[in-house]
């Protein structure tokens, strides 16, 4: 039997290459190593960085591509509205301009069902289909976003396709969930926890945090705002509810918390990123497209669109973002169309959050 004896030198050799990688891989200045990438998003050395897999970025790439613009309108044309008869939103659009916009809607909501779809194809001016009066209002809604919120969605602004991604129900929407019938007595009422529920990453906080805090913004709370008076100290459930919704946002976004915190100080906006206050305007948005719009559409979808407790499909994070930080990885498709969904106005001084 032959022993060998170790090569001590080769061994410390490879520990010292080994440990130099994962020392490397550890590094927060984009760069990857070691099948990781790391992004550093707040200061220095307080740990604020997102670290991805090459793989799973390499998937999102897939999954995020936008479709090309079509051809800019030829500018010789006349007034829609001279030319058409039921002209009620893009009264502002020439007839080659609306074409444009008919064209990329088909491809961006429709592509397999066509114009017809939304159109009845004996008369292009019938409004019996309901998809075309919910289409009217997404166009508005759509206008809206990117005229108004621009502290938001920044000069990115977003199109059908951010949302609905060549289907016309969008992959990701959401509705109110009171949660299954109980038992009565004591098991009476889980007061909306205790079931792994998606919507809050399969933890047992409350498994809808969504109709509460989307709806009111200003009760996403952890902290008091003054001491000692209870009016301002956030109850235990609302504490919950708020864990819960930012589990929600970390999930939609493909990142976690140091993203927009900074964990040494949750609360602290000094302490935060930038992305926190793109967030806060995120959840004012969000509370608005549903009150302003999705609500009014909830009353034109038939009633298989609809969920248990008969309220209407709601946008949240997910429904744009599906998985990463800036829908479609930042695509500028909606730069485009400026014209037809615009006017795309950007950021604008923000007020004090
Ligand atoms: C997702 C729904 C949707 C799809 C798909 C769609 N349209 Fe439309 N279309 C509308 C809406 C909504 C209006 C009305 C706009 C308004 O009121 O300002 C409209 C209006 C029109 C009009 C004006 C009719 C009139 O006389 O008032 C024409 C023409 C038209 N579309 C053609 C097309 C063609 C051609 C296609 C396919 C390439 C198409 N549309 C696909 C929703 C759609
Ligand atoms: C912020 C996300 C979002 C954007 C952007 C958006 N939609 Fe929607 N859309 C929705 C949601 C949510 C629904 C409701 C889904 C359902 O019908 O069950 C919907 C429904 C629809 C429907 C009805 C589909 C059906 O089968 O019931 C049509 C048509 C539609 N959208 C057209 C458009 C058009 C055209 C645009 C661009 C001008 C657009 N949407 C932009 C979120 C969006
Ligand atoms: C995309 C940005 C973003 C991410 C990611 C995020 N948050 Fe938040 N968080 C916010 C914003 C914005 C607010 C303030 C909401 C408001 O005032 O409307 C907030 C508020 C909070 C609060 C309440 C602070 C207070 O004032 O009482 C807590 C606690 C919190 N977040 C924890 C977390 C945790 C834990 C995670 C990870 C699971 C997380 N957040 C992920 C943006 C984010
Ligand atoms: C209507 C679509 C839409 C919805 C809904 C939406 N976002 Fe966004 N969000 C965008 C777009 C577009 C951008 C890219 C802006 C840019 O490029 O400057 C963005 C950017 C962001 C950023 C900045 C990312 C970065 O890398 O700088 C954060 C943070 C964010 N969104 C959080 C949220 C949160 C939290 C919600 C839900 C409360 C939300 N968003 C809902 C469209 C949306």
């Amino acid at each position: 039997m032959t022993r060998y004896a170790p090569n001590w030198r080769l061994l410390a050799a490879i520990a010292v290459v080994g440990l130099s990688g994962l020392l490397a891989s550890c590094r927060d200045d984009g760069t990857s190593v070691l099948g990781k990438t790391s992004n550093q998003t707040g200061y220095r050395g307080t740990g604020m960085v997102q670290i991805a897999s090459k793989s799973a970025t390499e998937a999102l790439k897939l999954k995020n591509v936008a479709p090309p613009p079509e051809d800019p309108a030829d500018p010789d044309s006349k007034p829609a509205k001279e030319v058409y008869q039921n002209i009620q939103v893009l009264g502002d659009l020439t007839e080659n301009e609306l074409m444009r916009l008919m064209a990329s809607m088909t491809t961006w909501v429709a592509p397999e069902e066509g114009c017809n779809f939304c159109h009845n194809p004996e008369n292009l001016a019938d409004d019996s289909l309901y998809t075309k009066k919910v289409a009217r209002h997404m166009i508005e809604m759509v206008r809206s976003i990117n005229s108004k919120w621009g502290n938001h969605v920044g000069t990115t602004g977003v199109t059908c396709y951010t949302c609905h991604r060549g289907k016309a129900v969008p992959e990701f929407v959401w509705f109110g969930n009171s949660g299954p019938k109980q038992a009565q007595g004591m098991a009476r009422d889980r007061e909306g926890r205790g079931l792994a529920s998606a919507t809050v990453g399969e933890t047992s906080l409350p498994y809808d945090p969504l109709t509460p805090l989307l709806a009111h913004p200003d009760d996403i709370r952890v902290v008091g705002k003054k001491a000692l008076v209870s009016a301002y100290i956030p109850t235990t459930m609302q504490t919950e509810t708020t864990y819960g919704l930012m589990i929600h946002m970390s999930e939609a976004l493909g990142v976690n918390c140091t993203f927009c915190h900074n964990t040494r100080s949750i609360a602290s906006w000094p302490q935060s990123t930038p992305q926190r206050v793109t967030a806060w305007y995120g959840l004012r948005m969000v509370s608005e497209v549903n009150k302003q719009y999705l609500d009014v559409v909830a009353g034109l979808l038939p009633a298989s669109h609809l969920g248990p407790e008969g309220d209407g499909p709601k946008v949240s994070c997910e429904t744009c973002h599906q998985g990463v930080s800036k829908p479609l990885l930042g695509a500028t498709l909606a730069k485009s169309y400026a014209k037809e969904l615009g006017p795309i106005t950007g950021p604008t001084p923000p007020v004090k959050p």
